[in-house]
């Protein structure tokens, strides 16, 4: 009988100092961290929509691309961005449906937006975000005069880059519209 009742009591001081940790746990957190401050958010905001939803203010033109190139792309990406160590980026000689297909940003990229987007966040390899976005705009331009897809005189900006239609733009399946004909 009596060793019930101090079972009874131990389970009582257990259940109450559970509790009591957990309130404690939720009053401080879980400690992974700090709260990130609204000026960082705004830093980590930076994704543009294929429609070109969220490109910044800026332009550049394909000459300030090329030397952005030359100077912060050229040793990975190699002249023209004919590849090095790195992805070639234009002038692919063969096609998607080829044994040896050539993923350039001319032959495989839908959206000329999505490029800006991905210039502005992951390049250069060693220093990504250091672009600026009139910089961006500009070895964006250059990337797509290399590939053949704007002039060497246009200018790219929120409006212009929004409108450039990419050559394999249509050459995705849309997965998603598929599983819903199917049903
Ligand atoms: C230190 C080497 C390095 C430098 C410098 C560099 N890149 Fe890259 N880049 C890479 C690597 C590696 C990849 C492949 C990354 C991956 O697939 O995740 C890549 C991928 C890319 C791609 C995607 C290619 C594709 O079709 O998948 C683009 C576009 C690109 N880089 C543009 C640039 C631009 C613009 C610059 C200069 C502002 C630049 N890179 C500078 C190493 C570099």
């Amino acid at each position: 009988m009596m060793s019930k009742k101090i079972l009874n009591l131990s389970f009582l001081i257990l259940t109450l100092t559970g509790i009591n940790a957990a309130a404690v746990e939720t009053a401080l957190g879980p400690k992974l961290g700090r709260a990130a401050s609204a000026e960082e958010i705004a830093r980590w905001e930076i994704s543009v929509m294929p429609d070109g939803k969220g490109l910044p203010e800026g332009k550049g033109t394909v000459a300030e691309g090329e030397s952005v190139y030359m100077s912060k792309c050229l040793s990975c990406h190699g002249p023209k961005g004919e590849g090095a160590s790195a992805d070639q980026l234009a002038f692919a000689q063969m096609e998607l449906t080829d044994d040896w297909p050539e993923k350039t940003i001319g032959s495989y990229w839908p959206y000329a937006t999505t490029l800006f987007d991905f210039n502005r966040r992951s390049m250069p390899m060693q220093a990504p975000g250091s672009l600026t976005d009139e910089e961006t705009y500009a070895v964006t331009a250059y990337l797509l005069y290399l590939n053949g897809i704007i002039s060497e005189n246009e200018v790219m900006d929120a409006d212009s880059l929004a409108k450039v239609r990419m050559p394999n733009r249509f050459g995705f399946i849309d997965v998603y519209e598929q599983e819903k004909t199917a049903k």
